[in-house]
């Protein structure tokens, strides 16, 4: 089984608020239909522009106060369930069974990480050849009541009970660079990173949840490999899972 993270900056334009970018979606759904039933997949994809914002509007990262959080923590799930929506109808044209699966409903945190989680669904799908299709979402937290989990966290989680071959992050740059080739056009791409702390990035400007950084942290608590590819590129994700070079690669001494 390999886990693929479809990140809110490739399924939507994160300057953008709501912005759906189906094409991308669907050339990636094609790539996924090439190899599968062969291949199993967990499918795992971003906030974008759907989650994001409404996240930082309410401050739910915050937690629990002014009642117009609560109405928040809901309205941003609801804008997470429209996107997954979009994204699994999608793979359903593809003849692909995706099947979405909403993380509030499965883990609870402390400290903004899992502390309870129950995956007995999602292996329980998986065991029938079902594509579960998770992503980043609301949660409810034992110490602040309610909070966001990142689904680059959701991924760590997953990969240490469920044991992929490997997990590929796809995003809308090649790869790890030395620093963000947005902000430095002599930004070096680096194909394999041993020290998370080797890099700079700066979290964009509505992420709630740490941007590169963040993703780098969970991709160094992975027991398998983790791929970054650039999920734009139409054919990456099929080199990524045929295992050939493309983007950069984790290595954990
Ligand atoms: P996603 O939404 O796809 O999960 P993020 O938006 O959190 O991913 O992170 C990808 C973005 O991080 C890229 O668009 C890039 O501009 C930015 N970034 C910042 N620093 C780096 C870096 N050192 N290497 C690669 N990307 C970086
Ligand atoms: C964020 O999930 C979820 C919400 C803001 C509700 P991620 O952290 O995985 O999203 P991206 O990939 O950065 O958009």
């Amino acid at each position: 089984m390999i886990i693929v993270k479809l990140g809110g900056s490739i399924i939507s334009d994160k300057t953008t608020p709501f912005s759906f970018n189906e094409g991308v979606v669907r050339h990636i759904a094609d790539e996924i239909a090439a190899v599968y039933p062969r291949q199993k997949f967990v499918l795992v994809h971003g906030g974008g522009s759907y989650g994001h914002p409404l996240a930082r509007k309410y401050g739910i990262r915050e937690g629990l106060g002014k009642r117009d959080r609560s109405m928040g923590f809901t309205r941003t799930h609801q804008a997470m369930l429209e996107l997954n929506h979009k994204i699994v109808s999608v793979l359903l044209e593809k003849e692909l069974p995706a099947f979405p699966v909403a993380p509030s409903s499965l883990f609870i945190l402390r400290d903004g990480e899992v502390v309870h989680g129950d995956l007995t669904v999602v292996q329980e799908l998986l065991a029938r050849e079902f594509i579960p299709v998770l992503f980043g979402d609301v949660a409810l937290a034992e110490d602040r009541g309610i909070d966001i989990l990142s689904g680059d966290q959701i991924i760590t989680y997953l990969a240490r009970k469920l044991e992929p071959e490997k997990v590929i992050f796809l995003m809308d740059v090649d790869g790890i660079y030395d620093k963000d080739p947005k902000k430095h056009p002599d930004a070096r791409l680096v194909e394999v990173v041993e020290d998370p702390s080797s890099i700079a990035g700066e979290t964009g400007t509505f992420d709630v949840t740490g941007g590169i950084h963040n993703k780098l942290v969970q991709a160094f608590k992975l027991p398998c490999p983790a791929w970054f590819i650039n999920g734009m590129v139409k054919g990456n994700l099929t080199r990524a899972l045929r295992g050939e070079q493309v983007g950069t690669r984790v290595k954990r001494n």
